[in-house]
């Protein structure tokens, strides 16, 4: 194949191709001025631009420029409006360009396979085609003034613990309908120019060495031609990633893997031509976008326009859980308490490489004052970490009594919801709960604003009158939530996950988190509503509910197999706007399939009174099920309703079609897996799950001898007396800071690296030789310990010339 940059790539040693393909630094690429090849930066993502100033501290989680935070992606996945999430990402995009960004690192759209994932925030849904689409709208936005997008973590990356050490293990079926189609959705309809492999393995192989998901899936099938750029330390055998289809390698490792790739290719382990096909590849992006940084040079962005834009996208996704009475919206001049230390210091991002150092932060107590309403006065109610202060409590219960309605600010704290750190449970603060009960029984018109980026259980619901919320609102979401409640906006968003009754309900829970390496997918498809709405399992809120101060009717549908139309009509007296939604459900299924799909929504505008006609396409993702006899997609011939409703569980219309199948050969008789042809996946037997994965389960059991990619948080087997010292040391250190309520994320982030990740995240301090030392020493064998710190020293100063002759690359 001819490269595009052949006169370049021709110019270029050995030495500089092969350093191109990892990092210079924490947040930048290599460049070879004097041959044309420039340096690119990227920076985080995804709701926000996160800009380090310099060359970014050692595990780049320190300060960043001021840029607009905008709602996190679970909270504007609410909107079900891609559009919105195309003018956001047009925002990120030219605030990334007046920065100097080349790549910005999201958006991030992996499926939330379990409400306890610490990541859900960033997160778009437990559905891949609203995530997909969503991820769509973004990437499309983010890319329109040249600005690369890297949609992130490809894939299977579903929770936090032990990321770096953690296998997904599942069929390839799951694979594909459930964690890759959101991805594919995003790569054929928008072409991100890069894409982010994920720290995790997949059956075995790391993301970022698997030509499976690289190669096969992602460049040949779906047309990807952009570069793929590791997870920061998610680099593994450096010289079969670039085999695979990885192109960068971040962050730095201060010439340590580039050394690797040199010697791999005089060894004959590697051609130079599949080196100078990642090159050329890299270069097409790094090229386009430099130029893009050229055009932006000097330019600035609006603070004022996007801050509005980061109060209208919040608004937008504003979800109304509860209007029992139709209490909200609140009249004019309606006399109002405001409790809970929310309305004061707001929770409106996650923790992580994501967080945003915000242009400005609009909080409630700041903002109340321009809406028709009069503050009787506000009280904390709550401490923000810990057990609850009765003193506290009794003042907010004082207040309480003086207002007409009680606006009660809760959510999740800090430290539930972080990078690097699943939740232990779905329960709220006790402390909060507490203090809702006391000043719901002083004041029963109780209005619960929330705060939080993932689903949490509610059996306290009965205690208020409304709920309004907010998620994770960005920086002026403070307003836009008044908005909702004073009426100046009608609520539309729409829950883009689940909310069950209890955690015990959640499918994934029997096999969520891993006990050791394997993080098994037992539940296969049934992930959220797929599951919930086979199994008729009830929910506290149904995937895809939401409120309006208006009603609407759904009438007059016609169907077949190619769209839907049907008529909606806003039979309220109050502007508003629908998310209409279309799911497909397969009525004597030959494959095991969920009782009902996700395939395609419409968010409507009506004025009140006001109907249209609306449309909705199938595409080719309607029918399909991956067939893993055929090792494509196929079609299940047969009759399937097609249902039209305004959530998962409330269809408001449906017909049924015949649709012409592929008549390709099953891949299993539905005997074989009974329990998923029932939908009865909680306790799935070795045997079955076996029969689904078509092959042995990988014994993914920790040996006792910690090895390159067994995490640190494993050192409490270390047979070294002070390795178990240092395990003892930072749990300490983890569990004072999860104590004090805010993540400490450089603890976090090493507790769960593997060992070959300290030399990966060491900006080139270290080298995977000085890492195969360090474990010699954990692991205590006889002679251990001096064979190991003579290899640390050995190693050190090879590393020490490989540094030094790393910095002169540039
Ligand atoms: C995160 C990525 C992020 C990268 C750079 C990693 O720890 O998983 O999402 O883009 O760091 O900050």
């Amino acid at each position: 194949m001819a490269l595009r940059h052949q006169e370049i790539i021709q110019k270029l040693s050995i030495d500089e191709k092969c350093y191109l393909l990892s990092g210079k630094d924490f947040w930048s690429t290599y460049s070879v001025l004097a041959k044309g090849v420039p340096s690119i930066n990227l920076s985080d993502g995804p709701h926000g631009i996160r800009k380090q100033e310099g060359v970014g501290d050692q595990l780049g989680l320190g300060g960043s420029l001021p840029a607009t935070c905008f709602p996190t992606a679970a909270t504007i996945a609410n909107s079900w409006d891609p559009a919105l999430g195309e003018m956001i990402g047009e925002c990120l995009g030219e605030e990334a360009a007046s920065q100097d960004v080349a790549v910005l690192l999201g958006p991030g759209l992996n499926i939330k396979r379990s409400p306890l994932c610490g990541r859900n925030f960033e997160y778009f849904s437990e559905d891949p085609y609203l995530a997909g689409k969503m991820a769509a709208g973004y990437i499309r936005g983010i890319q329109k003034n040249g600005v690369s997008a890297c949609p992130k973590h490809f894939a299977a990356n579903n929770t936090e613990l032990r990321r770096q050490a953690s296998n997904s293990v599942m069929d390839e079926r799951t694979l594909r309908e459930i964690y890759l189609t959101g991805f594919e959705i995003a790569v054929r309809e928008a072409a991100p120019r890069s894409t982010m492999s994920s720290y995790n393995e997949i059956n075995g192989v790391y993301a970022n060495e698997n030509e499976h998901l690289l190669q096969e899936i992602l460049r040949d099938q779906w047309g990807f031609d952009g570069f793929v750029v590791s997870d920061w330390g998610a680099g593994n055998d450096f010289v079969e990633g670039v085999r695979a289809g990885s192109h960068l390698e971040m962050p730095t490792t201060g010439g340590d893997s580039a050394e690797q790739l040199i010697a791999a290719v005089k060894a004959g382990r590697i051609s130079e031509e599949l080196v100078d096909r990642r090159v050329d590849e890299l270069l097409d992006v790094v090229f386009s976008t430099h130029e893009a940084m050229e055009r932006a040079r000097g330019s600035s962005f609006d603070i004022e326009a996007h801050h509005q834009m980061a109060m209208r996208a919040s608004a937008e996704s504003v979800v109304l859980l509860k209007n029992e009475e139709n209490i909200l919206p609140l009249a004019p001049g309606t006399r109002v308490a405001v409790i809970g230390d929310f309305a004061q210091t707001p929770r409106y991002q996650g923790a992580g490489s994501s967080v945003v150092n915000p242009t400005k932060l609009d909080n409630t107590m700041d903002v109340i004052g321009s809406f028709p309403l009069e503050v009787v006065g506000f009280e904390k109610g709550y401490p923000r970490v810990g057990a609850g202060d009765p003193a506290m409590q009794n003042a907010a219960v004082d207040l309480a009594k003086k207002a007409d309605i009680v606006l009660l600010y809760l959510g999740l704290d800090e430290i539930s919801e972080s990078e690097g750190l699943d939740r232990a449970h779905m329960k709220m603060p006790q402390s909060q709960i507490d203090l809702l009960k006391a000043v719901s029984a002083a004041n029963s018109n109780v209005v619960i604003v929330m705060s939080a980026g993932s689903a949490v259980e509610m059996p306290w619901l009965d205690q208020c009158k409304a709920m309004v919320h907010g998620y994770l609102c960005g920086q002026a979401g403070a307003a836009a939530v008044l908005q909702v409640i004073t009426g100046q906006v009608n609520p539309s968003g729409k829950l883009s996950e689940s909310y069950p009754l209890s955690y015990d309900d959640v499918s994934s829970k029997p096999y969520f988190p891993a006990v050791q390496r394997s993080v098994e997918y037992r539940e296969g498809l049934y992930v959220g509503y797929r599951y919930f709405e086979t199994a008729k399992k009830p929910v506290l809120f149904p995937f895809g509910f939401g409120m309006s101060y208006t009603t609407f009717a759904y009438t007059d549908l016609e169907a077949d197999s190619k769209k839907v139309s049907f008529t909606l009509t806003n039979t309220g007296d109050t502007d508003g706007a629908e998310v209409a939604q279309l799911y497909v459900s397969a009525k004597a299924p030959k494959v095991y399939r969920p009782a009902k799909e996700l395939k395609g929504f419409a968010k409507v505008f009506l004025k009140a009174g006001e109907s249209k006609r609306v449309t909705i396409e199938l595409d080719d993702k309607a029918f399909r099920y991956f067939n893993t006899k055929t090792d494509k997609f196929e079609i299940d011939g047969g009759e399937y309703d097609l249902l039209v409703g305004a959530s998962v569980a409330d269809i408001k219309l449906s017909a049924t079609v015949n649709v012409a199948g592929t008549d390709a050969p099953l891949p299993y008789e539905l005997s074989d897996i009974p329990s998923y042809a029932k939908g009865d996946i909680l306790k799935v037997s070795d045997e079955e799950f076996s029969k689904l994965l078509e092959g042995p389960i990988p014994d993914g059991s920790w040996s006792g001898t910690l090895r390159m990619n067994d995490a640190i948080c494993q050192l409490y087997y270390a047979k070294s007396f002070k390795a178990r010292t240092v395990y003892k040391i930072m749990t300490g250190m983890l569990n004072k800071s999860i104590a004090k309520g805010t993540p400490d994320l450089n603890i976090i982030f090493v507790y769960n690296m593997p060992f070959r990740a300290i030399g990966k995240m060491a900006g080139g301090m270290v080298s995977q030789d000085m890492c195969k030392s360090i474990l010699k020493i954990v692991n205590g064998h006889a002679g251990g310990f001096i064979a190991g710190l003579g290899g640390l020293i050995s190693g050190y100063l090879k590393q020490s010339k490989i540094a030094k002759k790393a910095k002169e690359m540039k």
